[in-house]
């Protein structure tokens, strides 16, 4: 495994990140058992990974609580959110704070190292600065989080403009960012701001449909094309991004998807979501691999340097 510091939190953390939620909830979604996600986390562990994601509402708190059960609490870094409205109705502060309190509960810690604010929408934002973000001052006092966090609903907020409105205050420590080849936007945008006030990034949407299933790929190349954020002339919808595989050493477009977000550097953690311990292990392996080669990089750059509109889902 490789490490890197997460921005201002000082943390030496993997580059790689177990996601707990996205469409797998490691494999919760699908029929896995308990005891196959707890398998899927304590193997993360084993490959050297020592960030998990979770979330209140991914409903996998007490899979992660149970697969951390006996592992030294300084080895491992917890991150887990709260919602900052549930069901339309704003969370108070001291909803917040206690719905931090259980999520400790289900995790069986005293502490998480990472709390973030759970994707706010539009419209939401005064609230999370007004309400929220004292609360998880007062969370930080009392010990119970170490840092501060934000995460997008990047699915319907593909340029940031929830974060970067947040970011109007500089009281987060770590920035969950949506990012992958087809929405690079992040890195003109977000990570100016993200690098220099050192909050630390974590990467999510590295994959998701589009770099798992290629016919969703071929869909959203589509659209992109029909919106015209991309040239027809730059993709072959015949074989979506062919080139990539052609002129790299990648075994897939899912592999090419995690490397191209691994190598920027905008970015600090990987999230990686998953129920399968073969695509863990797979996805590992292609985390650690060099970067693609400069003239597939550069040429995803240049294809995708209008699309703003995908998110990858
Ligand atoms: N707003 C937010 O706060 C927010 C939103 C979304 C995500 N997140 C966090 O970010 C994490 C990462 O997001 P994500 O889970 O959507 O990201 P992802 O890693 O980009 O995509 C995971 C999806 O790709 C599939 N997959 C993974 N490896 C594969 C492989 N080798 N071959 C084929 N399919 C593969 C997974 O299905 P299988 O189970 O079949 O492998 C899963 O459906 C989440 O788990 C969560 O912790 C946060």
């Amino acid at each position: 495994m490789e490490f890197t510091t997460l921005g201002r939190t000082g943390l030496r953390v993997s580059v790689v990140g177990m996601g707990c939620g996205g469409a797998s909830r490691l494999g919760q979604a699908y029929g896995n058992s308990e005891a196959e996600s707890v398998a899927v986390v304590r193997r993360a562990m084993e490959l050297g990974i020592n960030y998990i994601d979770t979330a209140e509402a991914y409903r996998t708190e007490e899979i992660v609580g149970k697969a951390i059960a006996g592992v030294a609490r300084d080895q491992i870094f917890i991150s887990t959110k709260g919602n900052p409205y549930k069901e339309a109705a704003p969370v108070s502060a001291g909803e917040l704070v206690a719905g931090c309190e259980a999520s400790l509960r289900r995790l069986g810690t005293d502490y998480v190292d990472v709390y973030h604010i759970h994707g706010p929408k539009q419209g939401q934002t005064q609230h999370v600065l007004e309400e929220l973000v004292p609360a998880l001052e007062t969370l930080r006092t009392q010990g119970k989080i170490r840092a501060t966090a934000i995460s997008e609903h990047f699915s319907t907020d593909t340029e940031h403009s929830v974060l970067l409105d947040l970011f109007q205050a500089d009281v987060w420590d770590v920035a969950m960012v949506g990012y992958n080849i087809l929405n690079q936007t992040a890195n003109r945008t977000v990570f100016p701001i993200t690098q220099a006030r050192s909050i630390g990034t974590e990467c999510m949407f590295a994959v998701r449909k589009a770099f798992s299933r290629p016919d969703h790929l071929r869909a959203v190349l589509a659209e992109l094309v029909e919106k015209g954020e991309v040239s027809a002339e730059e993709i072959d919808l015949e074989n979506p991004l062919g080139f990539v595989l052609d002129e790299s050493d990648a075994a897939d477009l899912t592999e090419a998807a995690y490397r191209f977000c691994r190598h920027e550097p905008g970015l600090d953690i990987i999230l990686m979501g998953t129920g399968s311990i073969d695509h863990l292990e797979t996805n590992v392996r292609s985390l650690l691999c060099p970067p693609l080669p400069g003239p597939v990089t550069e040429r995803l750059q240049r294809i995708f340097a209008h699309a703003v509109s995908a998110s990858g889902s």
